[in-house]
C-alpha cells in the first residue's frame, strides 16, 4: 500500500548528504536500490539522481516502522525520516561513504515490481529490452550521468553562440516537403485534405531567409527528422545545433566554430585544443586517407602506386590502372609480422565491407626477398620502391587495393587503413583531431535518380574560379562547402550559400529541375531571393554525435534519452502504430496495406 509524502519534504538529493549534516535531522526520498535485512539490523541503499546512501533501522527504530522497512523492496520509492550520523564501517567506494541515516519513521511511497534487470551499471542486458524498459535503464547512474552531461553540453553552446551575439530563433517543423536529400516525414492535413506537410530534415531554407531578413547571427537547437537508413550514428529524429551568419565567407564561419570546439572542450573536458585546425581539401583527404571523414590520430597514409604497374605482368593490377582506376598502397608498420590467417581476414573484409574485388600483399622476408601474394609478379626491388615512397623501413608489409574506378580504390584502402589500425591498436586513446574538410565537390552523380546531385545541398556556393565549369565539367566543380570531422566522425558540416538569383537559377538547371519544379518547390525561397539578400553561409553540428564523441560511447542511442531502433520504431512505446479508422476518415486517408505489423528489431 502506498503511503502519501503528507507534510514531510525532502531535506537534500541522497547523494548530497555530507558530513557537515552529521546530527541533523534529514527527510530523505529516493528509490530502494537494496534492502538487507539482517533480523537485528535492516539495512536500505536509498538512490535517486545525485547518489546513494545507506539508511540504517536497529532496535531503537520503532517496531512498526521496522516492519514496514522489512516489507520494502528494490525500487520501491520510499521517504525516511531519521538522524544522521558517523558510520562505523566506512565505505570508500561510496560519496556518502562515511555517514548514514539512522530512520526513525518511513514512508513506502510507491512500490515496484521487479525490474528485468539490475537498476546498476554494467549490467549484462541486451539493448532491445533496455529499450523496452527505458524508463528503467534511465535509472542507471550511468545513464543518468550521460544525459547530464548532454545537458552540460547544451548549456555551454548556448552560453557561446549567445556571447558571440548569435540570436536563439525558432523555426517551423511543420513545413513544406522540398525533398532533396533523404526522404521526408510527412504529416496529412485534416484542413487540406490529400496535402501534406514535411518535418524539417533541416532548418536550412528558414536560416537563409532570416539572414535575408536582417538577423546577421542565428542559432536554433533544433529537431530534424530524416527518413533514412539508420546506422549506429543516424536517428531519424535527431538534433543540430544550427548555425547561420550574414555577409561572412569561410574563414569567418570556420573563426567562430573552431573557437567554439576550443571552448568546449576546454570547459567539458578540461583539453586544451589548438587552433587553426587542420584544412584539408576533399580530394586530398581522400587520397590520403581514402575517406572525406579522416582520423587523424594515426598515420598509415595511402598511397597511389598506380605509375608503377602500368607495365607489370600482373594483370588485375595493370587493367585496373589502365582502365583509369587506381592501385592504393597502405604499408602497416612492422607489418611482417601479419599472419597469412590475419591477411586472409582482412581480404575477407575488404570484399564484404568495401566495393573493392580483393586486396593483396607483399613484404619482404628477413632475407630481403619478396614476400606475399603477389610475390610471383612482383620483385624485392618493387617492394623497395613502394617502401621508399611511403616512408616505411623493410619490415612493413604492403596492402594494396586495386579498382577500375579510383574512387573505389581509395575509399577501400580508407576503410582498411582504419579497419588494420583497430585490429593492431594503433589508434591512441585520449586524443581529439579536429579537422576541417573542404572544397568538397558541388555535385555527385546519382545512379538512382540519373542525374547530378548536390553533394551538400542546392543552396551551396560553387567557388568562384569553378563557375565556368557549371556547364562543361560539373562534376569538377568544388563547393564552398567544410565539415568538421572529429576523430574519423563527421561532426557537423555547412557552407557559403549561394545569395545571387541568376546563379541559384543555374544550380537548379544543373540538377535537372525544370523552372516550374524548382518555382514549385523552392518557389517562396526565389521570391525572397528577389528582395536584397546578404551573402550568408553557416554549418550544422549533429549534437547527438557531438554528445557521442565527447563522452566517448560508439552509439548515438546511448546518449539520447528515448532512441529509435533500426527500423525507426520506438520500442518503448510502440510507435509508429496504426490509428483509429476515425482518424484516418478525418484526414480522407485510405490504407491500402497488410496488416501484420512488422516486428521491430534493434
Ligand atoms: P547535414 O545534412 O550535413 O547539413 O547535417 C549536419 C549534421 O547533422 C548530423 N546528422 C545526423 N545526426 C544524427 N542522425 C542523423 N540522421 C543525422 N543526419 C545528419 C551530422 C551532420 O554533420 N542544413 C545543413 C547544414 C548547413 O549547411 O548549415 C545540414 O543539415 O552530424
Amino acid at each position: 500500500m502506498s503511503e502519501s509524502m503528507g507534510t514531510w519534504r525532502r531535506s537534500c538529493l541522497c547523494g548530497d548528504v555530507t558530513e557537515a549534516m552529521i546530527g541533523q535531522e534529514l527527510t530523505l526520498m529516493g528509490w530502494c536500490h537494496r534492502q538487507r535485512d539482517l533480523g537485528g539490523l535492516i539495512f536500505i541503499l536509498l538512490r535517486d539522481i545525485a547518489g546513494e546512501v545507506q539508511i540504517i533501522l536497529d532496535d531503537s527504530t520503532p517496531e512498526d516502522v521496522r516492519a514496514k522497512a522489512a516489507d520494502v523492496r528494490s525500487e520501491y520509492v520510499i521517504a525516511c525520516r531519521g538522524v544522521l550520523r558517523e558510520r562505523s564501517a566506512v565505505n570508500p567506494d561510496m560519496k556518502t561513504g562515511t555517514v548514514e541515516l539512522l530512520a526513525k519513521e518511513l514512508r513506502i511511497l510507491s512500490e515496484s515490481k521487479t525490474p528485468p534487470f539490475y537498476i546498476e551499471d554494467d549490467v549484462d542486458v541486451n539493448e532491445p529490452l533496455r529499450l523496452q524498459y527505458r524508463f528503467l535503464d534511465l535509472r542507471r547512474p550511468a545513464m543518468q550521468r550521460k544525459l547530464v552531461a548532454r545537458h552540460q553540453i547544451t548549456r555551454i553552446v548556448r552560453e557561446f553562440f549567445d556571447r558571440e551575439g548569435f540570436l536563439d530563433i525558432e523555426t517551423p517543423t511543420l513545413i513544406k516537403s522540398t525533398p532533396e536529400g533523404a526522404r521526408d516525414y510527412l504529416v496529412p492535413s485534416r484542413v487540406f485534405p490529400g496535402k501534406f506537410f514535411a518535418l524539417p530534415q533541416s532548418p536550412q531554407l528558414f536560416k537563409q531567409l532570416l539572414m535575408l531578413s536582417g538577423y546577421n547571427k542565428y542559432m536554433q537547437i533544433a529537431r530534424c527528422y530524416r527518413d533514412e537508413d539508420l546506422r549506429a550514428d543516424r536517428q531519424p529524429e535527431f538534433t543540430q545545433i544550427d548555425i547561420e551568419m550574414a555577409f561572412v565567407g569561410e574563414d569567418d564561419v570556420m573563426e567562430v566554430n573552431e573557437r567554439f570546439i576550443v571552448e568546449l572542450m576546454q570547459r567539458f573536458k578540461g583539453i586544451e585544443v589548438k587552433r587553426p585546425f587542420r584544412r584539408i581539401p576533399w580530394r586530398e583527404a581522400m587520397a590520403r586517407f581514402g575517406s572525406d571523414k579522416p582520423d587523424l590520430r594515426f598515420g598509415m597514409e595511402l598511397y597511389d602506386v598506380s605509375d608503377l604497374v602500368v607495365e607489370s605482368e600482373f594483370r588485375a593490377f595493370r587493367s585496373a590502372v589502365q582502365e583509369g582506376g587506381a592501385l592504393v598502397a597502405i604499408a602497416v608498420p612492422g607489418g611482417r609480422d601479419l599472419s597469412r590467417r590475419e591477411l586472409d581476414s582482412l581480404s575477407d573484409f575488404v570484399k564484404s565491407a568495401t566495393k573493392a574485388k580483393g586486396l593483396a600483399w607483399i613484404g619482404l622476408d628477413e632475407k630481403g626477398e619478396s614476400h606475399g601474394s603477389i610475390a610471383r609478379f612482383f620483385d624485392a626491388e618493387f617492394v623497395k620502391e613502394v617502401l621508399r615512397r611511403v616512408n616505411e623501413d623493410e619490415t612493413a608489409k604492403l596492402l594494396l587495393i586495386a579498382d577500375a574506378d579510383a574512387q573505389v580504390a581509395e575509399e577501400a584502402a580508407g576503410a582498411l587503413r582504419l579497419e588494420v589500425a583497430r585490429r593492431r591498436d594503433m589508434i591512441p586513446e585520449g586524443m581529439f583531431e579536429f579537422c576541417w574538410v573542404t572544397e568538397f565537390p558541388l555535385f555527385e552523380w546519382s545512379e538512382e535518380n540519373q542525374r547530378l546531385v548536390a553533394k551538400h545541398h542546392p543552396f551551396t556556393a560553387p567557388v568562384e574560379e569553378d563557375i565556368p565549369l557549371l556547364n562543361k565539367d560539373p562534376l569538377r566543380v568544388r563547393a564552398h562547402a567544410y565539415d568538421i570531422v572529429l576523430n574519423g566522425t563527421e561532426l557537423g558540416g555547412g557552407s557559403i550559400r549561394i545569395h545571387q538569383q541568376d546563379l541559384q537559377k543555374r544550380m537548379f538547371t544543373c540538377l535537372g529541375f525544370s523552372e516550374e519544379k524548382a518555382q514549385r518547390q523552392f518557389g517562396f525561397l526565389l521570391k525572397a531571393f528577389e528582395y536584397g539578400v546578404p551573402p550568408h553561409g553557416g554549418i550544422a553540428y549533429g549534437l547527438d554525435r557531438l554528445v557521442m564523441k565527447l563522452l566517448d560511447e560508439d552509439s548515438i542511442r546511448e546518449v539520447i534519452a528515448f532512441p529509435k531502433v533500426q527500423t525507426s520504431s520506438c520500442l518503448m512505446t510502440g510507435a509508429p502504430d496504426r490509428v483509429d479508422e476515425g482518424q484516418l476518415e478525418e484526414l480522407k486517408l485510405k490504407i491500402d496495406v497488410p496488416t501484420k505489423p512488422k516486428s521491430a528489431k534493434v
